[in-house]
């Protein structure tokens, strides 16, 4: 049985490096280019099972070279790929530019994510079985909503990431457990409903603050901030999904909230130090280390 299952997204990255990200209108040289596999589902899943869940996606893919990277690839990381689509169309790609600081802009072309729909009986019951459900919002939202409602008649803990940002439904919010923000989709949530604490609609909201670590926020509760160790930071991609598949695990583990953060913060910071998406992801081995090595993680209230 999975422990966590993630509905999302899955892509194949080109990946770009440059000196800075260019203007409108501009034209820069790379300085290297790579070919990876990502995707905001594809990489939490892959974050997940190396901090150690057993995992499941439920994503589509094309019948397309990208598409069999990605069954294959995600089958080496011992994801369950039993419930993994092959649909018409062309896997999803995105086209990302990564500046010398690490930074990085992404385009992306859903392709056989846009469809990811209907979820089956099996879906259904592998989603009632887990322990946490991940969600994102690469895929339609309806399969989103299908997802969240399905997981609401089980003790499934409901985590979306929601990125990248749109508007959601109050109703959708209600029926999640975590949600996980950077600070742009948090003020972008914030936007429609100025008067409105998030966590009076989530009971547990994370802000993700890049270098900066983590800001968890508890329906009655006093915030708590944990900071992240410092790195050289070669590429962010991915470590907001490093951060939320990890931080899935520690969930499923049974790891009270601020445990789970400082691992889950812990294992962003490691992927920032390494190029690429699911290339980044550390496994629970460094995760460990890194933790024993940073000792307690600051943590403020
Ligand atoms: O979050 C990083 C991911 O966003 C990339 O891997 C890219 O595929 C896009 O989904």
């Amino acid at each position: 049985m999975s422990q966590v299952v993630i509905v999302g997204s899955a892509n194949v990255d080109q990946v770009f490096r440059v000196q800075r990200i260019p203007a409108p209108g501009e034209t820069v040289l790379s300085h290297g280019a790579s070919t990876a596999r990502g995707g905001k589902g594809q990489n939490q899943a892959v974050a997940a099972a190396r901090a150690g869940a057993p995992t499941a996606i439920i994503a589509a893919v094309g019948a397309d070279a990208f598409g069999a990277l990605t069954r294959e690839g995600l089958g080496a990381d011992g994801i369950d790929t039993a419930l993994l689509r092959t649909v018409a169309g062309q896997t999803g790609t995105a086209l990302i530019a990564v500046d010398v600081s690490g930074e990085n802009t992404i385009i992306v072309d859903p392709g056989a994510n846009g469809l990811l729909s209907n979820l089956t009986a099996d879906d259904r019951r592998v989603i009632a079985a887990a322990a946490v459900l991940v969600l994102q919002l690469e895929v339609p939202l309806a399969t989103v909503i299908e997802a969240v409602e399905t997981a609401a008649a089980s003790s499934t803990t409901v985590l979306l990431n929601a990125a990248p940002i749109r508007d959601l439904p109050d109703t959708l919010l209600a029926g999640l457990d975590i949600l996980v923000v950077n600070e742009h989709e948090a003020a972008h949530l914030r936007a429609s409903r100025p008067n409105v604490e998030l966590c009076t609609l989530v009971p547990v909201v994370v802000v993700t603050l890049g270098a900066e670590g983590a800001l968890l926020q508890r329906r009655g509760e006093p915030d708590v901030r944990v900071a992240a160790p410092s790195v050289a930071a070669v590429d962010a991609t991915g470590a907001g999904d490093t951060f939320c598949g990890a931080f899935a695990t520690a969930i499923a583990e049974g790891q009270e909230l601020e445990r789970a953060l400082r691992f889950a913060v812990v294992a962003a910071s490691l992927s920032v130090e390494r190029e690429g998406a699911v290339p980044s992801i550390p496994a629970r081995g460094a995760i460990d280390s890194r933790l024993a090595a940073e000792g307690d993680v600051a943590t403020t209230r």
